[in-house]
């Protein structure tokens, strides 16, 4: 396999190094803005695309433009396309798997969901014989990672999240993780893959955990229940559901004793019950990693998706209820009330659907109100 390489950052470095190591696969190009020593290097993307003897793309630059641009580009000049960027696959799914089709070639993306766990290759292979019910976890370790702290060692949200950036796993502009977006992404590709559908991104429901407290916390503990920011996904009876939303756990649940930056996702199958992938959903050679590992499916005569385009499927979020953990100061909270939690209150069942709309309505006078949904 003859390889061009879009992007020699974090993960482009570690693919650079691991596809060095396997004789099956040579890197001809290397594209990035930056001087960079190495002999391969172009700043031309258009190098990549030109020249016959590339077989494969791999987009690791990150965003969405130009690398939608390059991508379309790469999959119109008939190479294959390996990524990691859930952005740009989230935001141009439809586009992008109908052009590999058309060009027949492969397009992969394992990376983009779950850094080095084998996530979406493992919903691919299950789903040949059984049909999912649910996907959902812990997708995004800089948010775990603040979670993590404010549990265990009683830090603020802001020097959490300080902590974050010092040790590389937020971003300076943190919005993307800490709004939950990352994981609406991440979510999109694994409901599509796992139930064959196409949603739109802008419906998937999305709270993030920007204005939690040290307050909240504090409520959550005196209860037993840890908070973890979670992406679900669940099909039934052809309805499907997806929502990004803090959860609170019994302190002794799975997936309440997931530490610091680590991702746990879970797929739930008519035979095979409750399955759950455990380990570094970022990072330098795990992330690296399944980029070469899609490479080596490329190799290994892998020439489709993950599942079928999908048609376009409306979300039904009305399908699941919880109770919530709510604090605010609007007198809203007073309508679904169940039981008062400290300065919050712990609110009667209702639907994501439900959930979303007060919120919205909530936020407008609160912008700083909370939830989390209590599962068992
Ligand atoms: N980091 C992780 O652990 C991780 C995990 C899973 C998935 N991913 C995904 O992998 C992708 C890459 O992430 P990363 O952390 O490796 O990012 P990164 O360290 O910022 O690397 C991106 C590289 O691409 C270069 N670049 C950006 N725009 C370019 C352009 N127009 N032309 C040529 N080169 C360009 C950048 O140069 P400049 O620095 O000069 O901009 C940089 O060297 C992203 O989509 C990310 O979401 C990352």
């Amino acid at each position: 396999m003859v390889i061009g390489l879009m992007g020699f950052g974090t993960i482009g470095a570690g693919v650079y190094e691991l596809a060095k190591e396997l004789e099956e696969l040579s890197i001809k190009y290397v594209l990035d803005i930056r001087q960079v020593e190495i002999p391969e290097l172009t700043h031309r993307a258009e190098d990549l695309f030109e020249d016959a003897e590339v077989d494969t793309v791999v987009e690791v630059m990150g965003g969405l433009h130009p690398a939608y641009e390059f991508v379309s580009a790469a999959l119109k000049a008939g190479k294959n396309v390996v990524t990691a960027n859930k952005y740009l696959v989230a935001t141009y799914y439809d586009e992008l798997l109908a052009l590999a089709k058309a060009n027949g070639v492969a397009f992969r993306c394992t990376a983009a969901v779950g850094g080095g766990i084998g996530w979406l290759t493992a919903l691919e292979r299950v789903r040949r014989i059984e049909p999912i019910n649910a996907v959902e976890g812990i997708m995004n370790g800089t948010t775990n990672y603040i979670l993590s702290n404010m549990t265990q060692n009683g830090l603020s949200f802001d020097t959490a999240l300080s902590e974050a950036q010092a040790l590389g796993y937020a971003e300076a502009d943190p919005s993307a993780d800490i709004d939950g977006l990352d994981v609406k992404h991440k979510l999109l590709l694994s409901a599509n893959i796992a139930f064959d559908v196409s949603l739109n991104v802008n419906d998937i429901f999305t709270a993030g955990i920007r204005s939690i407290t040290d307050g909240d916390i504090k409520n959550f503990k005196e209860r037993g229940l840890v908070c973890k920011l979670l992406g679900v996904a669940c099909k039934e009876e052809g309805k499907v559901a997806a929502f990004v939303q803090p959860n609170l756990f019994p302190a002794d649940a799975l997936t309440a004793s997931v530490p610091t930056n680590f991702n746990l996702i879970t797929y739930d199958t008519a035979y095979t019950g409750r399955m759950s992938f455990y380990g570094q959903g970022a990072g330098r050679y795990p992330t690296g990693a399944n980029v070469v590992q899609d490479l080596l499916d490329i190799v290994g005569g892998k020439e489709e998706f993950y599942s079928k385009e999908g048609a376009p499927c409306a979300i039904a979020n009305e399908i699941v209820s919880f109770q919530y953990y709510l604090r605010t100061t609007s007198a809203k909270k007073d309508a679904v009330k169940a039981e008062t939690w400290g300065d919050a209150v712990l609110t009667q069942k209702m639907s994501v659907a439900e959930m979303a709309k007060l919120l919205e309505e909530i936020k407008q006078e609160d912008p700083r109100a909370f939830i989390a949904a209590v599962r068992s």
